[in-house]
């Protein structure tokens, strides 16, 4: 590309603006007020375009671009930072006397001058400082030690709910708390499962991780939010409460909770903090307390601060969550990829209405920051992920001589040594023939979403497995009846099962197959990306890393991890018997069941016989792309019952409007 200098016209300055004001809009209307107008695809292009005009034009890039959210080019290390005031931490205590207590001290402080309390929530995150100068977002920085932090201005500029610019001339500073919805902290672990990597173990830790991240676009996929929790110096900009300054805060468009309220005594406030104890369920992320603040500022610097923390606020935490029960052992469970995940064996406890006898510790650093062991009495509790986990330890009934649990040095199945490596969690085995990475294999590539192969769970695989009648996933199509007959809790009928199950999943789509087999990095989305873009199992198998991320949405990352799998002999062999036995192996495109291909469908209103979902998982089953907003590329609108302003779009685009019946027609016949 021949980089000609040419300044910007006044069209591309103007483009500029309204792109970036469009770009903002839509931000706030997605994570400000959830009510998102435009779909993922015409945003991003959008951000596309403001991308490209200030690469050709630099002089545009304002310093508060929406397209610095993106996140620049990766750093080689952070900067420090020196906090002109430091960033304390709090007195916290679980113990609502240790509060009343506080409160003593605090009128005494006050010599019986009235005063008020602030009560809000305590945001179960990182927390962090911000700077803003001119209206503008500045610099941002961890904590640190409280006195130095690091310069992570690039990650937290890719905080959407974040302004980049406020109206504010005047330069403050603002303390807050990084976090993460549960929700997306679900979602990104089930993406990670999905694609055979190492699963996260809270949103908090996942947070901390990822404000750590040298590569800011890293960051910018992970969706964090923040909470604005101080403001630094009040007094300096006119405040006289606390409270005043949070609503000057929300009036600037920072995020602050609306769960906040100010009380004359400290009764009302620990009132307030107990409604609170079962409530804080329903809130959308974790908190682990709340906070309780001297609302007027003149008060508070009257009290002061000892070295590591204010006289006027106390952390009341709840209490740990969750059943108290003994923690009798620590196993080590072997994935499909390998990864040797501790699991907590338990004294049977009823958690949520079931028994809970095992529960997940995720990782050594976990079990180290916690310090669990053996023998520990631990609280267990069922989060949204239905897997139970320990969310804390008695410490006082620590059983005398315990010892800090090590990870056992070989792979408690096959007896391989594991190993751990470099700037990673895990341990791994790295014995591809050990039984339980092949049992993992087999119940991914089993699975609902993959070959979804009716009649082969968990039980038979182990046995299939232990009796050596499968070692990869191809085995499973050769198979023999009377084997399989033989085996415990196996009948005539159960067996037919799992026989017209195998036969039926050798019908599913090449890009099934692909994810199927357990790629590392490959899951669901990116099987369907590749087998579209590159057809075929022999093309694959030809492809080269340099080619493979010519592929939009393959990064060097995907691609080594391809390659690498494809050319494992293990893979081939496997490979082998999924042809002879009659998989899919090529991309059925254009002809036959890709009816669809090549066309953009939108979705709107209410259909009688199908969900949103469902709809779209059928047209993309067909090779159409489903997009959230009508505009000229659509080629068919689908309407439902109650099709409001998409309908109305469509038809002044004069883009052909189908309704249901039209729609059932179009998926069985094309169009
Ligand atoms: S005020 C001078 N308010 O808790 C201390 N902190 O244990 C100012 N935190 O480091 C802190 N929510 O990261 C304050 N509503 C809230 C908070 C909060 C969470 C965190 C913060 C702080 C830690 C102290």
């Amino acid at each position: 590309m021949t980089k000609a200098k040419k300044s910007a016209g006044a069209a591309e300055r103007r483009r500029c603006v309204e792109l970036a004001d469009e770009i903002r809009r839509h931000d706030r209307l997605y994570h400000v007020e959830a009510r998102p107008e435009i779909s993922d695809y015409e945003y991003d292009r959008l951000v596309k375009e403001l991308e490209a005009l200030e690469a050709a034009f630099p002089e545009l890039r304002a310093p508060d671009s929406p397209t610095q959210r993106i996140g620049g080019a990766p750093l080689d290390g952070f900067d420090t930072v020196t906090h002109a005031v430091p960033m304390r931490s709090l007195a916290n205590t679980y113990d609502e006397g240790e509060v009343r207590e506080f409160d003593r001290r605090v009128r005494e402080g006050l010599t019986g001058e009235s005063f008020r309390y602030h009560v809000e929530l305590k945001f179960d995150g990182v927390a962090v400082s911000l700077r803003y100068r001119d209206g503008v977002l500045e610099r941002g920085a961890t904590r640190g030690d409280g006195s130095v932090g690091d310069d992570i201005t690039a990650n937290l500029k890719t905080i959407r709910t974040l302004p980049l610019r406020v109206r504010e001339n005047r330069p403050f500073e603002v303390r807050g708390e990084v976090y993460m919805l549960r929700s997306d902290f679900d979602d990104l672990n089930a993406r990670r499962r999905d694609e055979g990597l190492e699963t996260y173990a809270n949103p908090r830790n996942t947070t901390a991780g990822t404000l750590k991240q040298l590569d800011p676009k890293v960051v910018a996929g992970r969706r964090l939010r923040l909470f604005a929790y101080q403001v630094v110096d009040p007094g300096e900009l006119g405040f006289d409460t606390h409270s005043g300054s949070m609503n000057w805060l929300e009036s600037l468009g920072l995020p602050v909770s609306g769960d906040r309220e100010v009380f004359d005594d400290v009764d009302g406030a620990l009132a307030w903090v107990e409604s609170w104890q079962e409530k804080r369920r329903g809130l959308a992320y974790d908190t682990d307390g709340m906070v309780i603040k001297v609302d007027s500022i003149i008060q508070q610097e009257r009290l002061g601060a000892t070295s590591k923390a204010p006289r006027w606020a106390i952390a009341y935490k709840f209490p740990a969550a969750g059943e108290p029960t003994r923690l009798e052992d620590i196993k080590v469970q072997i994935g499909r990829t390998g990864t040797a995940t501790p699991v907590a064996v338990l004294a049977p406890v009823v958690v949520a209405g079931s028994t809970v006898s095992r529960a997940t510790l995720h990782n050594l650093d976990e079990i180290r920051r916690k310090d669990i062991r053996v023998g520990d009495t631990v609280f267990v509790e069922k989060g949204g992920d239905v897997i139970p986990k320990i969310t804390g330890v008695v410490l006082e009934k620590r059983p005398k001589g315990s010892r800090r649990w090590r990870f056992p040095k070989r792979c408690p199945v096959c007896d391989t040594e594991l190993v751990r490596d470099e700037d990673e969690v895990a341990h791994r085995c790295v014995n591809v023939a050990c039984p339980a990475q092949i049992e993992g294999r087999i119940e991914h590539f089993a699975a609902r979403g993959a070959m979804d192969i009716e009649g082969l769970g968990t039980k038979l695989i182990a046995q299939l497995v232990g009796k050596g009648h499968v070692h990869d996933v191809g085995d499973l199509y050769f198979l023999d009846f009377e084997d399989v007959l033989a085996l415990e809790r196996m009948g005539e009928l159960s067996t037919k099962n799992l026989f017209e199950g195998l036969t039926e999943s050798k019908a599913r789509p090449f890009h099934r197959v692909l994810h199927a087999v357990g790629i590392r990095h490959v899951g669901a989305h990116v099987a369907r990306v590749l087998a579209n873009a590159v057809g075929s199992l022999d093309a694959l198998e030809a492809a080269t890393c340099e080619s493979l991320t010519e592929i939009h949405e393959i990064g060097q990352t995907v691609a080594a991890s391809i390659v690498d799998f494809l050319h494992r002999d293990e893979s081939r062999g496997m490979f082998d018997k999924l042809r002879r036995a009659g998989l899919q192996m090529v991309e059925e495109r254009g002809e036959g069941r890709r009816l669809l291909e090549g066309l953009t469908f939108v979705l709107t209103g209410t259909l009688a016989n199908r969900t949103r979902t469902q709809a779209g998982d059928l047209l993309r089953e067909r090779g159409a792309r489903v997009a959230g907003s009508v505009s000229k590329s659509t080629d068919y609108v689908v309407a439902g019952e109650a099709a409001g302003s998409k309908r109305r779009k469509a038809e002044k685009l004069e883009i052909p409007i189908l309704d249901e019946e039209g729609f059932e027609r179009l998926l069985r016949e094309g169009p």
